[in-house]
């Protein structure tokens, strides 16, 4: 493959073709473990300001394609972006992930498309300068959190192990917990539609706590808005290629979600079985995933045995070479050079 089909070759996998080599980029490629991301950091002071900072945003999407030429750029921003839309607010504070303010409820939040392109303007400018500095194979990809994760994290207020008081609330009081849904629905497919009508060529939907539901609860928190901001999103942007990430779904989950969403590609997280995937979900969607981002940081034989692994199991098959979730921040670079090459030369 020569590197002015790398963008192609992306997109072909994402139509269902079964590419060698397979295009690979890595979630949270653009992060802690660069050293080169380190020092825009510093000098921004804080995470929220990168991305809020089109600028900052540019330099450290393109980051990781200078430096490991990856298929594919991410933009630099976060799920959270979100919420902050719709008028919660969110804090990073080092060491602790996110902080939002207290959920006022639904009536509380903001439903003003206005309001939300004035304050969301910077990532759309961010994905306009990305593509305008990207090489022209380089494929780019736009993402939003899905309603479920983020009405996770809304009536937390941070990250939970167990979901608790999401799950309470939708439990307690299921109708006031489907209208958050639908508004979530709302505006993560608006989101989405923004970002590649500012010059994404793929999205990607993070359902990060998508694991540990009760089926019916996937069936109506998961697979039901998923399959509504698809179809939202594809109203507006026909043929709109979309990856979809239900982390840590069931099998049969994954399964539903392939058949259900419309999504062209499932991300598959590091405890699903690439053998199975490749067998049962590929007659459907293209498959992306799933090496666990510790053997990366392992490297060596491990790592080497890992990838071949994975490899192996998808031979035949659409795949966009990925982790099962994201960098850590630990990862010695020479390692992920030495993945990239790996893939590179799997012919
Ligand atoms: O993948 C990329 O390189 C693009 C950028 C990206 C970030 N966050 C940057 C980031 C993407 C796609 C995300 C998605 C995201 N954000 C998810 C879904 C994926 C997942 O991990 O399950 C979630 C749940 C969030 C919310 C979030 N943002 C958390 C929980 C944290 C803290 C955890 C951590 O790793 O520190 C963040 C902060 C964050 N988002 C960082 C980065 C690079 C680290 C910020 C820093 O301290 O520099």
């Amino acid at each position: 493959m020569t590197e002015a089909q790398s963008r192609s070759s992306l997109l072909s996998v994402l139509g269902r073709k079964a590419v060698r080599p397979c295009p690979i980029w890595l979630m949270r490629q653009a992060g802690r473990y660069l050293p080169e991301y380190q020092a825009v950091r510093k000098k921004a002071g804080s995470f929220w300001t990168m991305c809020m900072s089109p600028e900052l945003a540019i330099e450290v999407t393109v980051q990781p394609i200078a430096r490991f030429d990856f298929d594919a750029a991410i933009l630099f921003s976060d799920i959270l972006v979100v919420p902050f839309a719709l008028g919660q607010g969110v804090r990073f504070e080092d060491g602790h992930g996110p902080i939002l303010d207290a959920f006022g409820g639904v009536e509380g939040l903001v439903r003003d498309e206005a309001i939300w392109a004035e304050k969301l303007a910077p990532v759309y400018e961010a994905m306009r300068g990305t593509r305008a500095r990207l090489a022209p194979e380089k494929a780019m990809i736009g993402f939003a959190g899905a309603p479920w994760t983020l009405a996770a994290y809304m009536l937390e207020g941070k990250g939970s192990p167990d979901q608790r008081a999401a799950k309470l609330a939708a439990y307690r009081d299921p109708e006031h917990f489907t209208r958050l849904l639908n508004v979530l629905t709302e505006c993560v497919a608006w989101h989405l539609i923004r970002q590649l009508e500012a010059g994404a060529d793929v999205v990607q939907i993070f359902d990060s706590w998508a694991g540990g539901l009760p089926q019916a609860a996937f069936v109506d928190w998961v697979i039901g808005p998923n399959r509504r901001v698809v179809e939202i999103v594809r109203k507006a942007v026909p043929g709109a290629k979309i990856i979809g990430f239900p982390r840590a779904a069931t099998e049969s989950g994954y399964q539903v979600f392939a058949a259900q969403t419309g999504v062209n590609a499932v991300g598959i997280d590091t405890a699903a079985s690439m053998r199975w995937a490749a067998r049962v979900l590929s007659s459907r969607v293209a498959v992306q995933g799933n090496l666990d981002p510790i053997a990366l940081i392992a490297g060596g034989d491990a790592l080497k045995r890992a990838v071949d692994d994975i490899l192996s199991a998808a031979e035949g098959i659409p795949l966009i070479f990925n982790l099962g979730h994201g960098v850590l921040p630990e990862t010695p670079l020479d390692h992920v050079a030495q993945l990239v090459a790996q893939v590179r030369g799997a012919a």
